[in-house]
């Protein structure tokens, strides 16, 4: 049977990685895991308690396409709670995950062919649902400079229907600041372009807060995840912010997508927004070993990095190592039994010379991880 042009996407390098250090791990090996972008933690207790009430009490059949409306309600007053915007709750849609957030946006938003800018390096599967979707992405190589964020210089006269920013961002954790955010806002409207915010670590910022583009202008599209913050990666379960009048667009794409993001998930995302203790102990983790890992990996040798504003990740220049960064990390595997991510994955051209730390997993992980490290790079 023919296979479509639009189905050509390339692999995860990262589940690549995965799959070498468990079979590691099958073979006996102990393995500090710094590849995986997800927290160590699993979902707050207050959330798997509604669920398990809401399991006895009733059937969670399908809710509506947009999401259960208190949970859209929760949602719209945590944008008062953490950056005093006044969001009108109809405005959220309730997604499966950020990645459903994006199949959505994307449908919603641009025409086959359109072309959307990205920043390299950024969240490989921007350029890999753009392509599934029969849309153009474009690489915008940023510059260590403007700590690998886009400006607008970067995408001047390049005829984008749309661009796609994420602060903090993965795999660098560096922030817009608001100038930032509305000087790329201001040159995307300025060439009729839609603007897409993913805003899906949010939350896990450790000088200042993060800035939503929502503050700047409500002609964006705002994506957002539980999976970082609230510990949720496998509930799937996420939300968009839309303009008033694509609300309706989007639950028409929703319905026939979806039918609805899963309702259990949902159920305990409501919950987990009240769990505010929990997730502020999850990040004095992630405080503590951001410390530890910035210091760490200096030490060891791996000193060129822009330190994260938020975010679990490190993402550092290993040019003076190695311009083969996929077979650095299978020896940084093999010898030292630390798995961690080529840059590949984010930037397919200067990611031959990038390695990506995470920093998820709890501290005692990370403080191992930096010692083998250490003794990694003093045996080269
Ligand atoms: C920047 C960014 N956006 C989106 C996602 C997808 O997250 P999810 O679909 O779990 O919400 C990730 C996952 O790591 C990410 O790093």
């Amino acid at each position: 049977m023919r296979i479509s042009t639009r189905s050509q996407v390339d692999p995860f390098i990262v589940m690549d990685v995965m799959q070498a250090a468990s079979a590691a791990e099958a073979a006996g090996r102990h393995i500090i895991h710094m590849e995986v972008g997800q927290p160590g933690t699993g979902a707050p207790s207050g959330a798997t308690a509604a669920l398990a009430r809401a399991m006895d009490q009733g059937a969670l059949g399908y809710t509506v396409a947009l999401g259960l409306p208190a949970l859209r309600a929760r949602i719209a007053q945590m944008y008062g709670e953490w950056y005093n915007v006044d969001l009108d709750p109809n405005r959220v849609v309730i997604t499966s995950g950020s990645s459903g957030g994006f199949i959505l946006a994307f449908t919603a938003l641009f025409d086959t062919g359109d072309k959307v800018g990205i920043g390299a390096p950024g969240y490989p599967s921007y350029r890999q649902i753009l392509k599934a979707l029969a849309l153009d992405p474009v690489d915008l190589p940023t510059s260590p400079d403007n700590r690998y964020q886009p400006v607008p210089d970067d995408f001047a006269g390049m005829d984008l229907k749309g661009l796609l920013v994420a602060s903090p961002a993965n795999p660098t954790g560096t922030m817009l600041d608001r100038p930032a955010m509305k000087a790329l806002i201001d040159a995307t409207q300025g060439q009729s372009a839609s603007f897409i915010s993913d805003e899906i670590y949010h939350g896990i910022e450790y000088e200042k807060k993060a800035v939503t583009a929502l503050e700047i202008t409500d002609d964006a599209y705002v994506i957002n995840s539980f999976s970082k913050y609230f510990s949720m990666t496998g509930w799937r379960v996420g939300w968009m912010v839309v303009p008033e009048d694509h609300v309706r667009v989007v639950e028409r794409i929703a319905q026939n997508m979806f039918i609805c993001a899963p309702h259990a998930s949902q159920v305990a995302a409501l919950a987990a927004m009240d769990c505010e203790d929990e997730l502020q102990a999850n990040m004095d983790v992630y405080r503590a070993n951001r410390t530890m890992m910035i210091d760490g990996l200096r030490e060891a040798g791996f000193s060129s990095f822009a330190p994260p504003d938020g975010a679990f990740y490190v993402y550092a220049d290993v040019s003076g190592i190695t311009d083969d960064s996929r077979r650095l990390a299978r020896d940084i595997l093999d010898k030292a039994g630390v798995a961690v991510t080529p840059g590949l994955d984010f930037d397919p051209i200067r990611g031959h010379q990038t390695l990506r730390f995470s920093y998820a997993r709890g501290t005692a992980d990370i403080a191992e991880g930096i010692a083998r490290l250490k003794a990694y790079m003093a045996a080269r």
